[in-house]
């Protein structure tokens, strides 16, 4: 018999398909947000989950879960997965790195870009019929090119942006991460550490690639943005919560910082009041991995993932992202 497993949210066909010639699936084709009591419900009896990247998979739901054996993620941020309590459990965990990287930080400079020059502020000014003449300073923005580009966390995503800034923007990267890149990989990027506060006061565009964790939660409120200079631009790309929404509306209303570019929020899909009424803002829906070519090639490897976590057969290839491999090992002995 072949193992159970569940497709959390509605995913491509093809993926679909392939799950179908390994495991029963449960499929979500009406693409419902279930509630935490209807995962559990679903998971009974089920040895994996394909997960979308917003399913919270904590020690209680695991303990509510006996067959799980494998939980796999098509998202790169694991924040919503408490990876050391799946560990305990014998429950293998995977993400989908890598393959989003190049896409993500498309969308992140377009993103940044579209802040700077004011692209949305100017377009909904258009569509509302309010675009009767030329004037001198008509939506007149920040410049990116030559314009120092800070990032904080240098990731592979971060390291993608620093790439498309040096490269084609002609732009000085500054970055602050836990830990300094390697000099060899610093002098390819052409990009200078920094401490988060000199950052923060010399980046003219601050871009965001963090992930989410109990140590980055607000890095970036009331403090952090009286910091940074008035000319300058916020994009934040990594996860809702990194930045105190609340703070970043009030310091856009105030001036303190000149424009924000969100594509993550605190509690997402809500958003805060206060940004929806703020116009020197740029807001979408989480879309930074959206391209088509990449979210099949992120469902895929979740599907790669989930299929080796579950074949049991002595000398089966290990998941290619897993993050806690060690659990196979034990499995397999
Ligand atoms: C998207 O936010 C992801 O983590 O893949």
């Amino acid at each position: 018999m072949k193992p159970q497993v569940l497709v959390c949210r509605r995913i491509f066909p093809e993926t679909l398909e392939r799950l179908r010639e390994h495991f029963a699936v449960e499929a979500n084709d009406a693409d419902v947000v279930w509630s935490r009591d209807e995962l559990i419900a679903r998971l009974q009896g089920k040895s994996g989950a394909f997960l979308t990247g917003t399913q919270p998979i904590d020690a209680t739901l695991l303990d509510a879960c006996p067959d799980l054996r494998a939980v796999c993620s098509m998202a790169v941020g694991y924040n919503n997965i408490d990876v050391p309590a799946c560990t305990a459990r014998g429950v293998l965990v995977s993400n989908a790195p890598d393959v989003l990287t190049e896409t993500t930080a498309d969308f992140g400079f377009a993103l940044m870009m579209a802040t700077a020059r004011r692209i949305a502020e100017s377009e909904h000014f258009l569509r509302r019929g309010e675009w009767t003449k030329w004037s001198v300073d008509l939506f007149a923005g920040a410049d990116v090119h030559g314009a120092t580009l800070g990032i904080l966390g240098m990731g592979r995503i971060g390291r993608a942006i620093a790439r498309r800034g040096a490269r084609g923007f002609a732009m000085p990267v500054v970055y602050h991460n836990r830990s300094r890149l390697d000099p060899a990989v610093e002098a390819e990027l052409g990009a200078r550490w920094l401490t988060k506060e000199e950052l923060l006061a010399t980046a003219d565009h601050l871009v965001i690639v963090v992930p989410y964790s109990a140590e980055s939660h607000h890095l970036v409120g009331e403090a952090e943005l009286k910091r940074m200079k008035p000319t300058a631009t916020l994009t934040n790309i990594a996860r809702g919560g990194i930045v105190d929404d609340r703070a970043l509306a009030a310091a856009l209303r105030a001036g303190t910082i000149a424009a924000a570019g969100l594509d993550v929020f605190e509690g997402e899909p809500a958003v805060h009041p206060d940004l929806l009424t703020v116009a020197n803002v740029v807001l979408t829906p989480h879309i930074a991995s959206a391209s088509l070519p990449t979210r099949r090639a992120m469902a895929e490897l979740a599907a790669d993932n989930l299929i080796a976590a579950l074949d049991t057969r002595p000398g089966a290839a290990l998941p290619p992202t897993a993050l806690n491999p060690e659990v196979l090992g034990r499995r397999r002995l």
